[in-house]
């Protein structure tokens, strides 16, 4: 891989991901990207293993035929169920974003003083006797596969998972500050407090929700239970930092003239007008590919 500017290619199901591309060009402005939503197959939440996989693996191929030396797997979902499939399937290394979000939940169980929002790189488990009770709001095919249990529990951590099905489609639609959203936000962490009470930390284990963390945060103040909430998305843009050998929190690649290509598989139109609010700047030149069924 060149040292000074190397492509990265970075894939999701549809325009969520672009939180994890926003946190890397703040991470690595250097870098080269290439952005695949997999729109027209979204959601993958909802889908099996098989066709999870089956898509993951054809949208990673193509961001590897577009010149990709390194994958950043940004869906959760994929993530959680095909990361060892798109591993397999690419002679390039391949980031996803369960370990590195379980990394920043480990370490920020082990701070004494909670901070509004703790991103680090991920360490070595260290041999604490911690118990903080982890959170994990995902989808739920993440839920079911519970690929965050594992990493969590590999980390000392207690994990409870809980699947929110409606927030992706309210996100898709624009719903981030309305008043559904924060009822059913509300209905979704009463259940999961009552089912996980001992709970100090939220996992945001989707792309799409934190978008909506000020609304999750003014659920969990109506509901009198502040957490410590958890993003993946920079703790994995800094998991591709220390990949690349370069040093936390900040880039040696400052080589100007830095591209993004964005694909998306469905609506360029809609890609363009949601991804902005993802991306947290506008976004226009998308281009469509046709990755099949
Ligand atoms: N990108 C998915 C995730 O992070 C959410 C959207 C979907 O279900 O495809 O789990």
């Amino acid at each position: 891989m060149p040292p000074t500017q190397p492509t990265i290619g970075v894939f999701d199901s549809g325009f969520g991901g672009l939180t994890v591309l926003r946190a890397l060009l703040q991470l690595l402005p250097g870098a080269n990207y290439i952005y695949l939503g997999d729109t027209a197959r979204l959601p993958y939440g909802s889908k099996s293993h098989e066709t999870i996989a089956r898509y993951a693996v054809s949208s990673a191929k193509f961001l590897r035929e577009q010149g990709a030396e390194l994958l950043v797997v940004a869906c959760n979902t994929a993530t959680a169920l095909a990361l060892k499939d798109i591993q397999h399937a690419l002679p390039i290394p391949v980031i996803g974003v369960v370990e590195p979000g379980a990394h920043a939940a480990h370490s920020a169980s082990n701070h004494d003083q909670a901070r509004d929002k703790v991103v680090v790189i991920p360490s070595e488990p260290q041999s604490n006797s911690s118990t903080n009770h982890v959170l994990v709001l995902a989808t739920a095919a993440t839920v079911q596969s519970h690929a965050y249990t594992r990493a969590l529990n590999t980390l000392g951590l207690d994990a409870h998972e809980k699947a929110c099905p409606l927030l992706v489609p309210l996100v898709e639609e624009g719903w981030i500050n309305h008043p559904v959203t924060d009822e059913v936000l509300k209905i979704y962490l009463t259940e999961a407090l009552n089912e996980a009470p001992k709970a100090q930390t939220l996992l945001l284990g989707c792309t799409h929700y934190p978008l909506l963390e000020p609304a999750i945060r003014r659920a969990l103040t109506a509901l009198n239970h502040p957490l410590t909430i958890i993003d993946s998305a920079e703790a994995t843009a800094q998991t591709v930092l220390t990949h690349l050998g370069l040093p936390a929190h900040s880039s040696k690649l400052k080589a100007p003239g830095s591209q993004c290509t964005f694909y998306a598989t469905d609506s360029i139109e809609k890609f363009e007008r949601l991804g902005s609010a993802f991306l947290g700047q506008s976004l226009t030149g998308v281009r469509h590919v046709d990755l099949g069924g």
